[in-house]
């Protein structure tokens, strides 16, 4: 596990665009994985302003969500498809048809987990997979006790992660409770895995990650066994690390 500790947000979504950037570079026609939540965006701010700069073309690249909100349209606000079309894919050059997000529209749930997960090792699996972690350790929508054999399935929202989604929608009643997520499984198959944690909220999720055994209880534990992950944090996420040594 490499890590890298940044000095703050910024910092920390800086590093992480340069190592997208390069992965672009490398490969243009690379496949990415992307995330949504809080904590991407400001790398997501970077990346436009270095595409807007010209050192990154997107036309030939592919992208691949982990997870979205069932029975949200995708023009609904708080869809993931929203998210990703209004805070990164609108101001990129990349072609719509190559940015896949699971649908959460559908009565065939099951189907479309199938249909997803043909995606992953089709179009995928992503060169370069960015992922967020839980304050109780859940990537993507996988929260605690998901098998690490799990591949894209549909998840029943736990309260916790209903709750602090609510603060997105106009009542706690509009929040989904379910949502489509690649599994443990799935997100292990990309080549290379980027972690990003950010703030004090994430301090005990980080000292765990570092210090834990991989261990069901804690999905983000699962990418201790995987060969090429960087996490990269700021001081407030890395500060319990630095404490106990
Ligand atoms: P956040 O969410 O980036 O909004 O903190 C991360 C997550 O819950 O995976």
């Amino acid at each position: 596990m490499n890590i890298i500790v940044a000095k703050d947000y910024k910092e920390m979504s800086q590093a992480a665009s340069q190592m997208i950037e390069e992965q672009i570079t490398k490969k243009p026609d690379a496949v990415l994985g992307l995330a949504t939540g809080g904590t991407p965006l400001g790398t997501y701010k970077e990346l436009i302003r270095s595409y807007k700069e010209g050192r990154a073309d997107y036309r030939f690249l592919s992208t691949i969500n982990l997870d979205e909100y069932v029975g949200l349209d995708p023009e609904h606000h708080q869809s993931y498809r929203y998210f990703m079309n209004q805070n990164f894919f609108q101001f990129i050059n990349i072609d719509k048809k190559n940015t896949y997000i699971p649908y959460g529209k559908t009565e065939g749930l099951e189907q479309e987990c199938r249909r997803y997960e043909e995606v992953i090792d089709t179009v995928g699996p992503p060169d370069l997979q960015l992922l967020g972690i839980g304050e109780n350790g859940h990537i993507g929508f996988n929260e605690p006790g998901t098998s690490f054999d799990s591949e894209t399935h549909i998840v029943h929202l736990t309260h916790s992660t209903r709750e602090a989604n609510a603060r997105f929608f106009e009542s706690m009643e509009d929040v989904p409770t379910k949502a489509i997520t690649m599994g443990i499984r799935s997100i292990m198959k990309s080549k290379k895995i980027i972690l990003l944690a950010s703030g004090e909220r994430k301090a005990d999720a980080i000292c765990q990650l570092i210090h834990g055994e991989p261990d069901e209880q804690f999905p983000a534990s699962s990418l201790k066994n995987h060969d090429d992950l960087t996490l990269i944090v700021d001081e407030d996420a890395y500060k319990k690390v630095q404490r106990k040594g």
